[in-house]
């Protein structure tokens, strides 16, 4: 096993709040809930309904437990893996979310980078509160684009055409949000964008809708039953697979047979997300339908899994289940909050950490080895 000394301590830029920096990432979650106005808190830590997917995500990863294999010789394990086909820091991206400058005046830009310096993919999503273009030049690293499917499908073309030249490395459509799931907590806030934060991807003006504050209505509900595609179907994503070279990951996907069709149409990854219990409820927890959508998939893409991912001990049940990787959401926004571009370099080096120590713990020499690990759930 590694020595402890060996492992190289997070960066000693820890989020300004708290006595204490933060020992693993959901530390980051009373920093943030600290800063965040009551109504932006409740915005990114709801769920939809009785938030009852929302629990269970968690529920189901508590749920999985790793069988570590034994005297198998590794000291330092590698946590390098392939997305995409492109080798990667860890087996990890960063979770599209909306409306970043809702957490930290940086937003967007500040994630992107910390990513692009912790070696991980950026997601974008369509409702950056930063252009594309701006985002592109904040990151060193991968940036791949989130697309929400709007009514109009010239924006949909313009939105591709600008993240195609902004150098975007695969694309990713998210096909979980017909309407948006009924987040209790926004309708019952009256949520609405602040005016300095904004749809910065969209012309200017399609975006109204999300800063008209009514009492008992979620804005950002209003805005996105307003502008998004509510039903869209397959020949939608076959008319996308044709319009773009880039890798295409489909995003919101729980039933096998929905893996399979999509597979059909060319996808290059599926990531199996309930959108962390934002849309809709009594879907079922992502690690429990893991496994199937891995048998169905057998091979002919790369299958990821979001939902409930707080750290390094998450990453190793998921790759155990099956998984190639993982999209790491809520805890990023809790870091951003917390403390910018550094307490978002913070989260990510206790995350290779914790990687690291999950790997050592269990025996393996990489995320590639993990897959091969036996798990039991029921704990
Ligand atoms: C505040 C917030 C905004 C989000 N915005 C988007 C988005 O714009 N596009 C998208 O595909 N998913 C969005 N998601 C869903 C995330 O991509 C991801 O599926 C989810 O956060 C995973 O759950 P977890 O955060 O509990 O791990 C958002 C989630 C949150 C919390």
């Amino acid at each position: 096993m590694a020595d402890p000394a060996d492992i190289p301590p997070p960066p000693t830029a820890a989020p300004p709040a708290g006595d204490a920096p933060p020992a693993c990432l959901a530390d980051f979650a009373a920093l943030a809930r600290a800063v965040l106005p009551p109504d932006t808190w409740d915005f990114v830590d709801g769920g939809s309904g009785a938030e009852t997917t929302l629990a269970a995500n968690r529920a189901a990863l508590d749920r999985v437990a790793v069988l570590p294999r034994v005297l198998t010789g590794v000291e330092s394990p590698r946590t390098g893996a392939r997305l995409l086909g492109r080798e990667q820091a860890m087996p990890v991206a960063v979770a599209p979310m909306a409306y970043q400058r809702l957490l930290h005046p940086d937003g967007e830009p500040a994630l992107a980078a910390a990513a692009g310096a912790a070696g991980v993919p950026y997601v974008l999503s369509t409702l950056s509160s930063t252009p594309i273009e701006e985002v592109a030049a904040a990151t060193g690293g991968p940036l791949w684009f989130q697309l929400y499917w709007l009514r109009d499908r010239g924006l949909v073309a313009d939105l591709l055409d600008r993240a195609t030249a902004a150098g975007c490395a695969a694309l990713m459509v998210t096909v979980d949000v017909p309407v948006l799931g009924r987040r209790l907590r926004d309708v019952r806030n009256g949520f609405a964008l602040p005016p300095h934060v904004t749809a910065a991807n969209l012309p200017r003006g399609r975006d109204d809708l999300a800063h008209a504050g009514t009492p008992g209505v979620s804005a950002i509900a209003a805005h996105t039953g307003a502008v998004f595609a509510p039903a869209l179907r397959w020949s939608d994503l076959e008319w996308l697979r044709a319009r773009t070279p880039l890798p295409l990951l489909v995003k919101g996907i729980l039933d096998p047979r929905d893996a399979v069709r999509a597979v059909g149409a060319g996808v290059d990854a599926v990531v199996v997300s309930n959108h962390g219990g934002r849309q809709l409820d009594g879907a079922p927890a992502t690690a429990t339908v893991l496994p199937e959508v891995v048998a169905a998939v057998d091979g002919r893409a790369e299958v990821l899994l979001d939902s409930g991912v707080r750290g390094g001990g998450d990453v190793l049940r998921a790759l155990a289940l099956g998984a190639t990787g993982v999209l790491l959401g809520r805890p990023l926004l809790w870091a951003l909050a917390a403390g910018g571009r550094a307490g978002a370099t913070t989260a990510l080096a206790l995350l290779a950490a914790e990687l690291r120590d999950a790997l050592t713990l269990s025996g393996c020499a990489d995320p590639d080895e993990a897959r091969q690990l036996r798990t039991l759930t029921g704990g």
